[in-house]
This record gives C-alpha cells, sequence and structure tokens, in this order.
C-alpha cells in the first residue's frame, strides 16, 4: 500500500486521480480536529490518536505504506493547515523516548523502517527562499519521524481568488497588546506560563485569550486582533512547524485586511533540548507576518519547554537553568512594552546538561503509562 496526503479539493484532485489510483488517500473531509497535546498517543493507547475523528490511526497508515506522497499548498515554508493537522496527529508513528541523533536529542523509532517520503509543494509562485525554507523544512520533518526524502518538487498551479475584507479599527488611539496562548492546552501550557511572566513585566493595556476558548468562534478573535496594535503568539513546536490549530488562525488572517500595521511578537516553545530546531517555525512565523503586512518584530525560541515552563515564573531572578529564557523573555517584554524590534533570542537551558533532561524526559513517560496500566514494554 502507498499512501496519499493531500489538501487538494475535489475539482483539484480529479485531474490527477488517475496518478493516485492504488493508493490509500488521506484528504479533508472537514472533521478533522487538531492534536490537543495530551501525547494520549504515546502514554495511553501508544501509536494510535486517542481523538476518535477517523484521523486517529494515521501512524498505523504511515507504517504499513510502503511510501507516503504528501501534496500540499506551500504554506510559510511549510504544510497548509489541513495535511500539518494530519502530522500533528502522526507522531505515534515515533516512539515518545529520546536519543542523540547527528549531535541533536530527536524520538527513537517506533518501527524499524525509514519511510520513503515524497512531498509536492504547490504555490502560484515559489522564490529561491521559499524552496531552500520548504527543503529545510521537509528535512527536519523527516530527520524527527525517520523519514527518508525520495523526492521534494514545486508545482505552480492558480491562486485562490481571496476577496479581502477589511477590519477597521475600533478606537484608532488605542495601542492594546494582545497574548494569544497558541497551545491548545490552554491554561496548563507551557506556552500560556511564558506568556504569563511577560504580561506580569509589562505595562499598558492588556487582554489574554487561549485560542482554546476561539476555536468555534475564530470571528470573534479576528475582531480581537483588529482592535489591537501589538499582538503576542506563544505556541509550542509540533513537528518542527506551527502547530495546526493555530496555522489555521494565520491562514483566515490572510483573508482580512486591517486598518493599521500591526506588530508581532512570538514566544515558541520545543519539547526537544536545542532551541535551534525551532528555527523553521520562526521563519514561518516571520513569512506570515510579511504576507499579511505585519511587521515581525522578533521573538524567542524555547528549548526544553517542558522543564522551562515549570521554572519560569515572575517570581524566578533569573537565576538557574531558566536564566537565558529569562533574560530572553525580559527583552522580549521590553520590545513589546517599547514597540521596538529584537533579533530573534534562542534561549537553550543554562547549565543543565542535555543527557540528564533525557533522562528525566525518558524515565517521565513509563511514569505516565503507568497511570494508564501501561508497562514501559507497551510504549
Ligand atoms: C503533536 C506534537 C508534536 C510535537 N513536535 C515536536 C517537535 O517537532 N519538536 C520538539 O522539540 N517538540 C515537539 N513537541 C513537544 C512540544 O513542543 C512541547 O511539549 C511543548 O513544551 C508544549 O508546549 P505547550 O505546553 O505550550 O503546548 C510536540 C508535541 C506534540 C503534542
Amino acid at each position: 500500500m502507498k499512501l496519499l496526503i493531500h489538501d487538494l479539493n475535489e475539482e483539484e484532485f480529479a485531474h490527477i486521480s488517475n496518478d493516485y489510483k492504488d493508493f490509500h488517500i488521506i484528504s479533508d473531509n472537514g472533521t478533522i480536529r487538531p492534536c490537543i497535546g495530551c501525547f494520549g498517543c504515546w502514554v495511553k493507547t501508544p501509536g494510535k490518536c486517542v481523538i476518535k475523528d477517523g484521523y486517529d490511526n494515521i501512524g498505523d497508515l504511515i507504517h504499513e505504506a510502503d511510501e507516503v506522497v504528501v501534496i500540499s499548498r506551500y504554506t510559510y515554508g511549510g504544510f497548509s493547515s489541513f495535511v500539518k493537522n494530519v502530522f500533528d496527529r502522526c507522531i505515534g508513528y515515533v516512539s515518545p523516548f529520546f536519543e542523540i541523533y547527528k549531535d541533536e536529542m530527536h524520538h527513537k523509532k517506533r518501527y524499524p523502517e525509514d519511510k520513503p517520503v515524497t512531498c509536492i509543494f504547490r504555490s502560484d509562485s515559489f522564490t529561491p527562499d521559499q524552496k531552500e525554507a520548504a527543503k529545510r523544512y521537509l528535512k527536519s520533518m523527516c530527520t524527527n519521524l525517520h523519514g527518508l526524502i525520495k523526492d521534494i518538487r514545486f508545482e505552480e498551479c492558480k491562486s485562490y481568488d481571496i476577496d479581502k475584507k477589511t477590519l477597521n479599527k475600533a478606537d484608532n488611539d488605542k495601542e492594546g497588546i494582545l497574548f494569544i496562548n497558541c497551545s491548545l492546552r490552554a491554561d496548563n501550557a507551557n506556552s500560556k506560563r511564558f506568556l504569563n511572566y511577560i504580561d506580569a513585566k509589562i505595562k499598558g493595556d492588556k487582554t489574554s485569550v487561549n485560542l482554546l476558548s476561539y476555536m468555534n468562534k475564530q470571528d470573534e478573535l479576528i475582531k480581537l486582533i483588529a482592535d489591537t496594535s501589538k499582538i503576542v503568539l506563544s505556541m509550542p513546536l509540533y513537528v518542527d512547524g506551527i502547530p495546526s490549530a493555530p496555522l489555521r488562525l494565520m491562514e483566515k488572517l490572510e483573508e482580512y485586511s486591517f486598518s493599521e500595521n500591526k506588530k508581532i511578537y512570538l514566544i515558541a516553545n520545543m519539547g526537544l533540548f536545542e532551541s535551534k530546531q525551532l528555527v523553521n517555525l520562526m521563519n514561518m512565523v516571520k513569512e506570515w507576518s510579511n504576507k499579511c503586512g505585519f511587521e515581525y518584530c522578533g521573538g524567542v525560541a524555547i528549548g526544553a519547554g517542558e522543564m522551562q515552563g515549570m521554572m519560569t515564573d515572575p517570581s524566578n531572578p533569573g537565576k538557574g537553568p531558566a536564566k537565558n529564557v529569562i533574560i530572553g523573555l525580559n527583552r522580549l517584554s521590553e520590545a513589546v512594552e517599547k514597540s521596538t524590534q529584537i533579533e530573534d533570542i534562542y534561549a537553550d537551558s543554562n547549565k543543565f546538561s542535555r543527557s540528564l533532561y533525557m533522562f528525566i524526559a525518558n524515565t517521565s513517560w513509563p511514569r505516565g503509562a503507568r497511570k494508564n496500566g501501561l508497562k514501559k514494554k507497551d510504549l
């Protein structure tokens, strides 16, 4: 069996369906739900997603396939929100346990194979930089998911006609700040903890929201964005890119023109150790900001986020493993308050060894599994 994951509409797929007659096809039937970051696919039902919406067996399908073909609209250097949603829901394909590969922390294999992957990015045009970004993204993703890049192609296609809707700011004199926690773990998210930290540092007119609360009323969130001058996005790294839920919002925002040029700030965090693995995500948010006519004003990329989230609170004086995160968040807070720009800051753990972080993480999975009646060997 070969597997095709695509985001084409029916009319677009009809033109190429003959080429994929013997493929198992994963396409958008409108019912896919985003990953909620619960890790149930590792500690509850190993290998399978706990959300039963018909897209819960993607890891199995990838394993059973001789090869995987992906057709996706090029979106800020990566996949469209649908295709990204499919990959966010597939992480059970790999094991929760970590290993060091090419001097970086990654997940161990669940299955013996390296899966051949062909990827076809589609767009109305590509710049050389965009092609490079997509190649870099696919390479990172395949490293993490144990894929083997067989081919990567760029196909030019018709752009979708978007009738841009204009959204004016309700009060032009108001310079508000909107903190958006893009993690669907909501109040339990590390993304939220980092936002809480800068919220306590920044003075001014601030509003803090969880994306989760707006999943079924995205228009209300877009209105809030229209009424605010500075937006701080805080999100986790999912499969080397932006999680599908904020990505969907970002795609939607492209359909609007806003009456003022908004400033975008970013906090990104990840489970693995090295913050440099966040480079794709940081660049994606930059490309999206440019596309929307927003001004990207810098961000903080945080490695070992599951540990740093616990250690970052406003009472921390900037000592210990979270020192670099705190320095980065302090600089970001200052930039947000003064409406200035900073270079992206990559914040790794201070004087905390990667092997110790990996040891602690690797012993946490069996503990999580035991609560669900599973043993280490079941993972
Ligand atoms: C679907 C999924 C994919 C993930 N992919 C990555 C990844 O590619 N690299 C990484 O370092 N961490 C990855 N993580 C781990 C999260 O980035 C990490 O747990 C983060 O701290 C979660 O932040 P939050 O609490 O704000 O959601 C992934 C987690 C999930 C649920």
